[in-house]
């Protein structure tokens, strides 16, 4: 029998590891200028193409919220009030990409769709940012870790949507 020793895996994770607050920062960075690109967008196909990479990214971002950093976060501050309020606010959002993921940009209702998407996103990553992320890093959450676990399930999103 032919030994694979030796032969070392091709595997290589493509994103390095990093705090778990800062990869949802940047999340949130990405869509917002995924939001302003919709605004100056001047083709139908244009506005298609970002509404379908926002809701994508806003889909995978919620889900690894859900699964990995809320629930370290309610945990460790003890939390009856922001956890519960950012997933009702996960699931406004995922009422309204529901109504414009896949649908073509056939006027205003669906402008205004998206429009009230990216307030309700600001407004979301605004309580985040300002209240929820700051409390968290005042605990004593290994964020290197769960970063690498948020990380570790984006990419398995990612590749599941593919
Ligand atoms: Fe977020
Ligand atoms: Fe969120």
């Amino acid at each position: 029998m032919k030994t694979e020793q030796g032969k070392t895996g091709k595997f290589i994770a493509p994103i390095k590891s990093q705090e778990a607050i800062k990869l949802l920062i940047a999340d949130h960075r990405l869509v917002s200028k995924l939001f302003d690109e919709y605004e100056k967008a001047s083709t139908k196909a244009m506005r298609k193409k970002l509404v379908a990479q926002i809701c994508m990214e806003l889909s995978i971002h919620a889900q690894v919220e859900e699964e990995i950093f809320y629930p370290a976060v309610k945990k460790a501050l003890k939390d009856h009030e922001l956890v519960p309020e950012a997933t009702v606010e996960h699931a406004s959002l995922k009422t309204l990409i529901a109504q414009i993921e896949g649908k073509e940009p056939d006027g205003e209702m669906y402008d205004a769709k998206v429009k009230v998407l990216c307030e309700y996103v600001k407004h979301h990553v605004k309580e985040e940012q300002n209240e929820m992320f700051p409390k968290a890093k005042a605990t004593n959450l290994d964020m290197v870790e769960l970063g690498e676990k948020i990380t570790a399930r984006k990419q398995e999103l990612i590749a599941e949507k593919a």
